[in-house]
């Protein structure tokens, strides 16, 4: 069902992304570590259930924000092992594999269920395990974010582990995702250079907003499937207001099956402005100039040189490296694209709020 408010995780479920999809499983097979990245609600978490449940590898998935509303507070060494415990208990985890682990001293499996001696064993001895089975393993962790609870070193430990994997397990696949500003900025740290992760190979799967007409296809095969007729007019203004993030042309949908058109559509861009809203407050928290850049390119300074001018004009005298660098930082992020020498901002709902004076 595609008005589901929940990510997807069967390829029925899967609106577009044909080009990601088998990205990211070649990627898998590949690299040591693969990130998804892009906008809040973009359809990362979707991306990797589908990607997990379609690829012949073990797997075990991990949502930290999970772990850590479970373990209340502060995430722990035991915290971390039972999710993955968890994981590997699942049905879908092949006899062949089963058989494997039922050898490897310090886990034990009874039925359907295994246990790790976690007495003995560590998250890194439990890895190494897993990798002498021969075939790659993929540990898929979302909301990577959550990780700055981990221990006492706000989740430098498992920072060191995936750095530590990378440069000695073969088999082991890292993918990561999570909430874009505090995953990519503070968890993989791509502009602190004493994070040890910092310099690592990882390959990108980098999610875009949909062009006009694939929103406007999503939205009429949402509400077809969902019994509804689909009006080309409202369809058109609905792309117009709410542009092409899926997350939010689902919540369109989700209301529009017991509302009237505008009712719904005030309602998905109430709730897109506030998940944006929350980004940027993110993102300001890291450094204002983020936030000014943003606010300078929605307001038309689009060229390199009328950016740097518009900082200096603001009083800030910031020097080109500076300004080069969050230009960087935001591409990365996601949030603009550099077209012909021009920075452009990638939504329309998000250009929208950094016009207006509230942020
Ligand atoms: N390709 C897709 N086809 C259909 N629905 C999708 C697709 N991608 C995402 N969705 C829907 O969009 C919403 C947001 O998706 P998802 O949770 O995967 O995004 P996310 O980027 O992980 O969000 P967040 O940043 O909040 O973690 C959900 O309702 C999900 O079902
Ligand atoms: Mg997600």
């Amino acid at each position: 069902m595609l008005l589901d408010p929940k990510p997807k995780s069967r390829a029925d479920d899967l609106f577009g992304r044909e080009d990601e999809l088998p990205a990211l499983k070649e990627s898998l097979q590949n690299n040591p570590i693969t990130l998804i990245t892009g906008m809040r609600r973009i359809g990362k978490s979707s991306l990797m259930k589908v990607a997990l449940s379609e690829i012949e590898y073990e797997s075990a998935q991990i949502d930290v924000r999970k772990v850590y509303s479970d373990a209340s507070g502060a995430i722990g060494k035991l915290d971390l092992a039972l999710a993955v415990e968890k994981q590997l208990s699942k049905k879908s985890v092949s006899r062949k594999f089963k058989g494997f682990l039922a050898k490897v001293k310090g886990i034990s499996v009874m039925g359907n269920t295994i246990q790790f001696d976690w007495g003995k064993a560590t998250l890194s001895d439990i890895l190494d395990k897993l990798n002498n089975y021969g075939e790659p393993f993929i540990l898929a962790i979302d909301e990577a974010q959550y990780f700055r609870y981990y221990g006492s070193r706000g989740g430098k430990s498992i920072q060191n582990l995936i750095a530590w994997s990378y440069d000695n397990l073969e088999n082991i696949r890292f993918l990561l995702t999570g909430s874009e500003i505090g995953f990519l900025y503070d968890f993989l740290g791509f502009s602190d250079y004493d994070n040890p992760l910092h310099g690592r190979y990882m390959n990108e799967i980098r999610l875009h907003p949909f062009k006009q007409e694939k929103s406007i296809r999503f939205l009429k095969t949402a509400l077809e499937e969902a019994d509804l007729v689909a009006v080309r007019d409202e369809l058109e203004e609905a792309q117009a207001l709410l542009d092409g993030i899926i997350g939010h042309l689902v919540q369109y949908g989700l209301h529009r099956i017991r509302k009237g058109h505008k009712e719904a559509l005030e309602e998905a861009l109430r709730a897109a402005r506030s998940t944006l809203k929350s980004e940027l407050a993110e993102l300001k928290k890291r450094s204002p100039r983020y936030l000014l850049a943003l606010q300078f390119i929605a307001s038309g300074a689009v060229r390199f040189s009328s950016l740097l001018r518009a900082f200096q004009a603001s009083g800030d005298s910031v020097s080109k490296s500076r300004v080069s660098d969050a230009l960087t930082v935001l591409q990365k992020m996601g949030w603009i694209e550099k077209k012909d020498s021009n920075y452009a901002l990638v939504d329309v709902v998000f250009e929208r709020i950094l016009r207006e004076d509230s942020v």
